[in-house]
């Protein structure tokens, strides 16, 4: 009859899923499912609403990403009313999308996925978590604190708040940057590259030479990736063109407005989160042995896609990850060293964009009419590609919404990854905690959030239900 083991819940990400784990009568893995149980449905309930206020109701999709749902927004909502803001608001909401960045990336390497690494993926689960790793390494857990309360307060003094911020307006931004404000913020970056310079070197001391035969081997699949790099090929997290790469490594650009000419999304009827896929592939497979048309967002994508690195520090790390594991480099595991790549990119463009006279300019804002019209905007979020797509009637009321969120992107490699680990190590029916913990290793390393990504909503239940009683066996099935 075989076993069904269940990882729930899915611990250290944002937003809830679990692991389904099928074994046959031999006690290996014949199947594994990444359920996500969830539904936000922004998409169907913002029709109806002004265009104008869809920057500020998209960054409640997600207290962890608001900022990067806030630009997306902000640029769709300029497409859908035709307004190209004036270069200082460009900047600005770039400047908070860096800064957002880092919080981010720090939170994760340190406290979401730090566990497994610092304390060992079969540490008791009473301390594989953000209190272990402030027992086993204190200094360094109260620097990140600091440096991410830090990165909170900066966004706060650019954008009045951090969290589910409104200054991004439609046609630029609401205010201007003062320069008394401007020089306290380039103390703080300042900070805040030590300790992405620090993050780099302690996990190329410390943490990734023990891992890297795990890396090598675990969890590996083979799949194309999605990112967005500027005109000159370089990597680019707030506007550029879309690159699209497969798994032998060649690639297509395109404009991110296009993307419906390249991505198709397929539904599962046991999961809210879609599964995109490229078009061009033809039909959507995830089978292990001949995955079809799978490709990945997030760090390691937007660091496999990109030819170079505008800023010293990253360009140099990049091109020895570069040297190390190849272009496209397809171990999981691996974004984890994309990430700290990232977080040195984030700090020296965040200097960079503080030390561009045009950033205390006061022509931050152009004036804005509603019209009838469609308008995409994309940002690299920390996650993944974000795209945000509206339509609006002739009075700027949204007609229609579509959001492919980073996560979402990552849905299926995600199943493929843990698939593929399950596989690997659980034999003969054999298993424990530490097995099981790094089977959802393979999720945290894409770094989801399913609070983000869940907006599938047809008018239907959604998704399949089962009834199992205490044997594990299937008492009802309701699904459309
Ligand atoms: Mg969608
Ligand atoms: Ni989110």
């Amino acid at each position: 009859m075989g076993k069904t083991l269940t990882i729930q819940p899915v611990s250290r990400i944002e937003g809830h899923a679990k692991i389904k784990i099928q074994l046959d009568d031999a006690g290996n893995v014949s199947d594994t499912q990444v359920n996500v149980i969830e539904l936000r449905g922004f998409e169907k309930f913002c029709i109806g609403k002004p265009v104008e206020e869809m920057p500020r109701i998209t960054t409640r999709i997600c207290g962890v990403c608001p900022w990067s749902h806030h630009n997306a927004s902000a640029k769709a909502t300029d497409a859908v009313l035709g307004v190209d803001p004036p270069p200082a608001g460009k900047k600005l909401r770039e400047l908070c999308n860096s800064i957002a960045y880092m919080e981010e990336h720090i939170l994760h390497f340190y406290f979401l996925a730090g566990a497994d690494f610092v304390l060992g993926p079969d540490a008791d689960y009473g301390i594989r978590n953000v209190i272990g790793i402030l027992g086993a390494a204190p200094d360094i857990a109260k620097n990140v604190v600091k440096s991410r309360h830090m990165a909170a307060l900066m966004l706060e003094k650019v954008a009045g708040k951090a969290i589910h911020p409104a200054a991004a307006v439609p046609g630029g931004f609401s205010r201007p940057l003062l320069e008394e404000e401007r020089k306290e913020l380039r103390k703080m970056a300042d900070e805040l590259l030590e300790l992405a310079k620090f993050s780099m070197s302690f996990a190329k001391n410390n943490i990734f030479p023990k891992y890297l035969d795990v890396v090598k081997s675990l969890g590996v699949i083979n799949t194309g990736f999605l990112g967005t790099v500027k005109e000159d090929g370089s990597l680019d997290l707030y506007d550029g063109k879309l690159r699209m790469m497969t798994a032998d490594g060649s690639y297509e650009d395109f404009k991110y407005e296009d993307y419906t000419d390249y991505i198709s999304e397929h539904v599962e009827p046991w999961s809210y989160l879609k599964f995109p896929y490229m078009k061009k592939a033809g039909e959507f497979s995830m089978d292990l042995d001949n995955p079809n048309g799978i490709y990945r967002t997030n760090t390691l994508a937007r660091i496999n896609v990109c030819d170079k690195i505008d800023t010293p520090l990253a360009q140099a790390e990049f091109e020895e990850f570069r040297e190390k594991f190849g272009r496209p480099a397809q171990q999981t595991l691996l974004y984890h060293w994309a990430r700290l790549i990232e977080l040195l990119y984030n700090a020296e463009n965040t200097i960079r964009l503080l030390d561009d006279p045009e950033i205390t300019s006061t022509d931050i804002r152009k004036k804005v009419e509603p019209r009838a019209a469609r308008g995409v905007g994309c940002v690299e979020a920390p996650r993944g590609t974000l795209i945000h797509d509206y339509e609006t009637d002739e009075n700027g009321i949204i007609t229609n919404v579509n959001l492919i969120v980073g996560t979402t992107h990552n849905n299926a490699p995600i199943n493929m990854s843990v698939k593929s680990a399950a596989k690997d190590l659980i034999k003969d029916g054999k298993y424990d905690q530490g097995i099981l913990n790094t089977v959802e290793m393979m999720i945290r390393a894409h770094d989801p959030c399913l609070s983000c990504a869940t907006h599938r909503l047809d008018g239907k239940i959604g998704v399949k239900i089962d009834i199992i009683d205490p044997e594990g066996n299937t008492l009802a099935t309701f699904s459309n």
